[in-house]
């Protein structure tokens, strides 16, 4: 700094204005800024040419070509005008912008006119949900409350905010009478675990049914003041998160209840434009309760009978006749330890050999970070495989893998562990754009991440949907697909796909209706719909549409309701965003 000052000072004057004498004006239009944009826009076109999307947005019809600029229209007028809010030092909560955490955006998104378009889209499958977590827990309540014969206790009264907190629940079917009398649940007198009748519990409740319901729901949700404490980490969320699994679980367990819910959860389903779905379950669940009972069928085939039922009967409804189906991917929690995992495997194969189409593959779930690694569970894995290729089964892995903020620690691990176990698709995957290797593994081997962006942010992954590495993964090419997790508990609070096809369209600008339409192709390309060798998965995959198989056919009708999507929404739309060419 001095040696400069002093250089200067030395300088005759007549040099240094002779210095700064200026050769015209920055040109707009001269070719040395024209050859940089041609430049620039190269290298973003050769960029775009690695993302998993480009082959679908290159073969646009023009009507999808014009449905994606409309949507384009009203995401930027909507993120300008709707979203950009700036808040007051007298009201910081005033603040809104487009992609804001989710539970503070959730109540504004249905008043967009891109929320209106995305609940009609067609969405494929949903790859990656939680049988118990699925469906919105006040829905199921209400048809608890009208069934005859169910009961509910808690552990404790409740009259504290903190007893209020600490309390389990837990429901039931009784076949004999229970007097709608006695303590209420939030009354000092309660006797712990005393069952009452629904009806009376509620009614009885300080506050009664409105009240009773929020302590219920209180049990079952994070509530969205917990979801933004981001401040509090992973673990923290996560004991709130599977704390709700326990009530949840015996809400369904009384056959009358469980059949009711199969029938709204598929109808909920079809309702928000997905046709296939592919649940996560087993393990622990299973617990069934037949009509005019109270004590659990042991016969361990009968709740999986009972969803084989409900899904015909669906399929052969009205509502139902264009549902494709269902299947199971069999979950065993990542807790168990050697002996009770391998119990559970043996429960799996003996029920994948009973109900050979309604169970897809195998997965282990739990918090990743405190359960067993798959490394560690390898014994048991690799005895699994030996067992279907002795018992002519096929029953692929779908592991959830990489949920973590770990970057090389044994729960980031878990991504080499499931691509090295040839899984089908990777659960979460949220660690994998860390891992330059596991990326070209996972786009050579076509193995796709079922990205759950909702829950990622919830259970504080992201601390929203901007922070999220779905952009990273599509624009390496990995193949993802949108899925939900666990609706009921995280927030969504609907069955369907519409609030996280919603968060990631508005988020991302290098996605658009083209890229979220890919995602949604996806899912039926990497969707699991009949047993197959690991040749003939693969060859289906690759083929896509131009298959001869199951698979290209759904994709070719999918492929129908899209373009009808995109005309309806040319047709809606159209004229008020000024897209009409060539109508
Ligand atoms: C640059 O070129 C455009 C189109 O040729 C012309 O309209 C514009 O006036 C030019 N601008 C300047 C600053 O020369
Ligand atoms: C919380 O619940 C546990 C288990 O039911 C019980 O042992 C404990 O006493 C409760 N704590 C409070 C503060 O109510
Ligand atoms: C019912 O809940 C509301 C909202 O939490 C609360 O303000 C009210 O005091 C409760 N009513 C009773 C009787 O406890
Ligand atoms: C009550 O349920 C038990 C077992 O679930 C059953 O054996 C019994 O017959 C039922 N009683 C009545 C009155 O229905
Ligand atoms: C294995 O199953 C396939 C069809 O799933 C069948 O074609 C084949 O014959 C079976 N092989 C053995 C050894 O059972
Ligand atoms: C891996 O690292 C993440 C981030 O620090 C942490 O949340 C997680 O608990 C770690 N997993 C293990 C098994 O230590
Ligand atoms: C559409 O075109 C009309 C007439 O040119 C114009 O007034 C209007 O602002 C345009 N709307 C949009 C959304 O661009
Ligand atoms: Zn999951």
């Amino acid at each position: 700094m001095r040696l400069f000052g002093s250089l200067v000072a030395t300088l005759p004057f007549s040099l240094l204005s002779a210095a700064i004498s200026f050769d015209g004006e920055p040109d707009v239009n001269s070719s040395a800024v024209e050859r940089h944009m041609q430049s620039r826009s190269a290298m973003i076109t050769l960029e775009k040419r690695q993302r998993q999307d480009h082959d679908f947005r290159q073969n646009l019809s023009p009507v999808a070509q014009q449905a994606d600029t409309i949507v384009e229209a009203i995401r930027r007028y909507e993120t300008e005008n709707y979203w950009r809010v700036a808040g007051t030092p007298e009201d910081e909560e005033a603040e809104r912008f487009a992609g804001e955490v989710f539970p503070k955006a959730k109540p504004l998104i249905p008043a967009t006119q891109l929320w209106n378009i995305i609940k009609r889209m067609p969405k494929g499958a949903l790859l990656h949900a939680h049988l118990s977590a699925m469906f919105p827990f006040e829905t199921i309540l209400d048809i608890i409350m009208n069934t005859e014969g169910m009961v509910i206790s808690a552990s404790q009264p409740v009259l504290t905010e903190a007893e209020w907190a600490n309390a389990t629940i837990a429901f039931a079917h009784v076949n004999h009478t229970i007097a709608a009398s006695g303590p209420s649940i939030d009354s000092v007198d309660y006797v712990p675990n005393t069952q009452l009748p629904i009806q009376y519990a509620a009614s009885s409740f300080s506050g009664g049914e409105t009240n009773f319901t929020d302590f219920v729901m209180s049990k079952l949700e994070i509530p969205p003041q917990e979801s933004i404490r981001h401040e509090l980490g992973v673990d923290e969320i996560w004991r709130i998160f599977q704390a709700c699994f326990g009530p949840a679980d015996t809400m369904l367990s009384y056959e009358p209840v469980v059949r009711t819910f199969y029938q709204r959860l598929f109808g909920a389903l079809k309702d928000d434009g997905i046709n296939w779905v592919e649940i996560r379950a087993g393990g622990s669940s299973g617990k069934l309760v037949h009509e005019g009972e109270e004590v659990v069928d042991p016969d361990l085939d009968i709740w999986w009978q009972v969803m084989v039922d409900e899904l015909d009967n669906f399929k052969n409804s009205d509502q139902g006749k264009d549902f494709w189906g269902a299947r199971v991917i069999w979950s065993d929690t990542r807790s168990k330890d050697r002996a009770s995992l391998t119990k559970s495997m043996k429960i799996a194969l003996e029920r994948k050999t009973k109900f050979p189409e309604l169970f897809s593959g195998y997965d282990v779930v739990g918090q990743e970070d405190l359960g067993r690694p798959l490394a560690d569970m390898a014994p048991e894995l690799l005895w699994f495989r030996e067992q279907t290729d002795e018992l002519n089964l096929t029953v692929p892995f779908f592991f959830h893998a990489g949920e973590t903020l770990g970057d090389g620690n044994s729960t980031d691990l878990n991504l080499v562990d499931a691509i090295l176990f040839n899984t089908r698709r990777v659960g979460h995957g949220f660690s994998l754009y860390k891992h330059p290797k596991l990326i070209d593994e996972v786009v050579d081997n076509a193995i796709m991440v079922e990205v759950c962006p909702i829950s990622n942010e919830v259970l504080r992954l992201a601390t929203d949907i901007l922070h999220h590495p779905l952009p990273a993964m599509i624009a390496h090419g990995i193949p993802t697909a949108i899925s939900n997790d666990d609706p009921a508990i995280l927030g969504q609070d609907a069955a369907g796909l519409s609030y996280d096809f919603y968060q990631t369209i508005q988020a991302f600008d290098n996605l658009g209706l083209a890229g979220l339409g890919a995602l949604a192709q996806n899912s039926l390309r990497w969707a699991n719909f009949e047993d197959q060798s690991d040749g003939d998965w693969l060859r289906d995959i690759d083929l896509g549409e131009h298959g001869t198989g199951t698979k290209a056919t759904y994709i070719q009708a999918w492929n129908e309701q899209w373009e009808s999507f995109c005309q309806w929404i040319v047709d809606e739309y159209g004229v008020q965003w000024n897209v009409t060419a060539g109508l």
